[in-house]
């Protein structure tokens, strides 16, 4: 017979009772609660000085947060058409797209190729990257195109997702590496001429009309199709928003006497926020993730909000757990793959907190499987309440810069759009922040739990591929009305005309 046998036990929701913990457990639990709970009150401070500092960001004397003028200066209006290629170089893919922009106002068709970002690359040499990154553009446009010595010059928005000045859209000075990158000879360089050098060399038919980040691309994507978007979000394995500022409130533009009603999209690059040390409630693991990196006193709230490092922070807890001579877990037993740096990614941490089963059996073979370790009962449940602690204080923190903005902003409603892997899979990252963005702006209860919350966070548009055909048709068009601010090569794009869809 079929469907018969033990009935699996009954789904579990949040952490089980911690009463039959053996004390030292219960202790340690209570000290990691302690450690890794950001209260109401908390929360607010943070937002407060959050504000401040993107203020900063934008002053001629400028601040941790570098607040990038991106000289995306307008919001699609559903209308914009063509076809584009993008390139997406983030921190785990390479990804080429080809998007059109179809004639039925808001809509696209994409098709794309996705090339894993080999693990060496990240901390290589330049010149290997920019080669491979042109070999996955050669292989697209063959299967495409077809012979590439027979094709004009095709444009091309390349979304960028590290922090870079932009004096020009059609430029990017890298100010530091992130998502631990690390490739010498980069940094404080317009990064533009090197890919166009190995374009050039690898006789690949392109010309690089916008240079995008991410958030900026998620912000103009999602606008494309909701007209009450007003921030771009990336939660994944880097952690970044944009948001549209007019030009009067940008003092260090203020050379360039452009109309202070104007728009220009902002990259905030708020993973630098409080970099300082001044209020982010930083625990001792913190300051290790931060010591241990590449680039130390960088990217603080970064550093405790990224996919990139929550496995890393769980990691270090529990490494630290053992060790503790008073209460050591795993006692007895090999620890040697959960020393390894890095071995744990953040959806080590969303297997654990989705783990259905009242006695946390998936979580106790993925230990099994994964690390060779196997936890007792008491120590499951510490593994279980240590990832909820990492994962909500990531969602509460998020919301902070969230709620920045929209205060800055003075946005009392509004729809934020965000991407990234820790937004789309991480177990109960949305609810958390919304119920932070709560606490933060003070929202009443809801009267019907179905009602919308004033400020929302959605998932958005493909922003690097969508975002970046957009950018390039907003340019083009406004170019072609004469506004040429923040071009380096206008030729580029007056004698580019979209592709043939
Ligand atoms: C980068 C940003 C990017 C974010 C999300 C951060 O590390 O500095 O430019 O937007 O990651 O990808």
């Amino acid at each position: 017979m079929v469907g018969l046998g033990p009935k699996p036990p009954f789904p579990r929701k949040g952490t089980g009772t911690l009463d039959n913990l053996p004390k030292d457990l219960r202790n340690e639990i209570e000290h990691l609660e302690r450690l890794f709970t950001v209260d109401g009150a908390k929360l607010k401070e943070v937002t407060n000085h959050f504000v401040h500092e993107l203020e900063k960001g934008l002053s001629v004397q400028g601040g941790s947060i570098p607040m990038n003028p991106t000289w995306v200066m307008s919001f699609p209006d559903g209308n914009e058409t063509g076809t584009y290629l993008a390139l997406d170089m983030g921190g785990t893919n390479l990804r080429v797209c080809q998007v059109t922009l179809t004639e039925t106002k808001s809509e696209f068709d994409i098709i794309q190729s996705k090339y894993r970002m080999p693990e060496e690359l990240k901390t290589g040499d330049a010149e290997e990257l920019w080669e491979y990154i042109a070999d996955c553009l050669m292989q697209f446009i063959e299967t495409h195109h077809g012979d590439p010595t027979k094709l004009d010059a095709l444009p091309l928005g390349f979304t960028f997702s590290y922090p870079a000045t932009q004096n020009y859209i059609d430029e990017g000075i890298l100010q530091r590496w992130t998502k631990g990158f690390d490739i010498a000879g980069v940094e404080g360089h317009n990064v533009v001429p090197m890919f166009e050098a190995a374009l050039q060399r690898r006789g690949v038919p392109i010309k690089l009309t916008a240079l995008i980040n991410d958030t900026t691309g998620t912000l103009i994507a999602s606008a494309y199709t909701d007209p009450k978007m007003r921030i771009g979000c990336i939660f994944g394995t880097g952690c970044n928003a944009a948001y549209m500022e007019n030009c009067g409130s940008i003092p260090k533009l203020a050379h360039m006497n452009l109309p202070p009603d104007m728009p220009m999209a902002i990259n905030c690059e708020w993973g630098a926020f409080d970099n300082e040390h001044k209020v982010l409630p930083r625990t001792p693991y913190d300051v290790i993730i931060d010591k241990d990196s590449p680039r130390p006193g960088q990217q603080s709230f970064e550093k405790m909000v990224a996919g990139l490092y929550l496995g890393e922070i769980f990691r270090l807890v529990l490494v630290d757990l053992h060790d503790n001579q008073e209460i050591k877990i795993f006692p007895g037993q090999d620890i040697a793959k959960l020393r390894k740096a890095y071995s744990l990614d953040s959806s080590f941490l969303s297997l654990i907190e989705e783990d259905p089963f009242e006695n946390l059996s998936e979580t106790f073979e993925l230990f099994q499987t994964k690390l060779g370790l196997t936890p007792t009962g008491p120590e499951l449940e510490l593994i279980r309440r240590t990832a909820e602690l990492i994962g909500t204080r990531a969602a509460r923190l998020s919301a902070c810069g969230v709620a920045a903005i929209s205060k800055k902003k003075g946005y009392k409603q509004c729809h934020v759009g965000a991407d990234g892997s820790v937004f789309n899979k991480y177990p109960n990252f949305k609810a958390r922040g919304a119920q932070a963005l709560r606490e933060i702006l003070d929202w009443p209860e809801k009267a019907d739990p179905k009602e919308d919350d004033p400020i929302e966070i959605l998932a958005a548009e493909d922003g690097s591929g969508v975002g970046a055909a957009l950018i390039a048709a907003l340019t083009m068009q406004r170019i072609k009305q004469g506004n040429m601010h923040g071009i380096l090569h206008p030729e580029n794009f007056r004698t580019t005309e979209p592709l043939p869809a």
